[in-house]
């Protein structure tokens, strides 16, 4: 069965889309930022075949993750779920000296792309917060402070990471999806959809037949393509985006 890997295992969104790739038979490595938090997705996802470990806001510790995740694969489909959320009262620097934010959300799953061999498929787990974000692609933090403009930044960085991911690579299914407002923590108790709604268009990109999920390089909504954030689709700029990348990381994007 195809093997997937799905980071921020350890509740919300990627729990629910790790337990159904399990259930629809697929091989599931599972991921937690440490021993605990992984446990604790592999009690959550009970047909999980194995779980990766490291934290997103340490190069470090998301270089040892990508050690840890190539060992266990390759992959057939990777799911970039794990983020941090926008209730954060002030900009935290990490011992990266980068914004823990932005090192979460995009340089995280950046380091993870140029450690891993290319999977067939690779779900972005983005937001339609990306459409009001900056693209500051030097990721230098809104400054004054601003959480929400953070983390929107931070989703628009993400598409951009995707498009060119899907631009370089036209015959794999490189894609994003902007979930839908759920109940989790980031999504708070008060969001529309359920769980099992919220999973829906991941899961269905990570292993559907149709057209659209044999795609790449869209903005997938409710198993829709819908037009994307401009700043997705300006090569110029994303190509800024990755030279930082590469500059922080150190790792070039194949
Ligand atoms: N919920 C919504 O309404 C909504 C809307 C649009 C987009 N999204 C996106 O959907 C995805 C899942 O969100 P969610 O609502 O399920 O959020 P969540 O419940 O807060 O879960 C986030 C996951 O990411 C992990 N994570 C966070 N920081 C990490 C770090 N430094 N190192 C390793 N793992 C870390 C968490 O691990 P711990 O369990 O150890 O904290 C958790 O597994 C995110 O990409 C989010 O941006 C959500």
């Amino acid at each position: 069965m195809p093997r997937v890997l799905v980071t921020g295992a350890s509740q919300g969104l990627g729990t629910e889309v790790a337990r159904r790739l399990a259930e629809a038979g697929y091989e599931v490595v599972v991921h937690g930022r440490d021993a605990a938090r992984s446990e604790v997705a592999r009690a959550r996802v009970p047909g999980a075949v194995a779980s990766v470990t490291g934290r997103l806001d340490s190069l470090a510790s998301t270089r040892l993750l990508g050690d840890d995740a190539r060992g266990r694969g390759p992959y057939d489909v990777i799911v970039h779920n794990a983020a941090l959320g926008p209730d954060q009262d002030r900009a935290i620097l990490t011992e990266d000296g980068l914004e823990r934010i932005l090192q979460v959300n995009v340089v995280a799953p950046y380091l993870l792309s140029t450690m891993l061999s290319l999977p067939q498929r690779i779900v972005f787990v983005g937001s339609d917060a990306a459409f009001s974000g900056s693209p500051a692609v030097d990721l230098a933090p809104p400054d004054p402070w601003d959480g929400h403009a953070a983390y929107a930044g931070s989703k628009l960085l993400l598409t951009m990471l995707a498009f060119e991911l899907a631009h370089r690579h036209t015959d794999r299914q490189i894609n994003v999806v902007h979930p839908g407002w759920v109940r989790t923590r980031m999504g708070g108790p008060r969001a529309a959809l359920p769980l099992s709604d919220g999973a829906d268009t991941p899961v269905w990109l990570a292993t559907s037949d149709e057209a659209i999920a044999r795609r790449g390089g869209q903005y997938v909504h409710r198993r829709r393509a819908e037009a994307a954030p401009a700043a997705a689709h300006d090569p110029a700029l994303r190509a800024r985006l990755i030279a930082r990348l590469a500059e922080v990381t150190g790792e070039h994007l194949r």
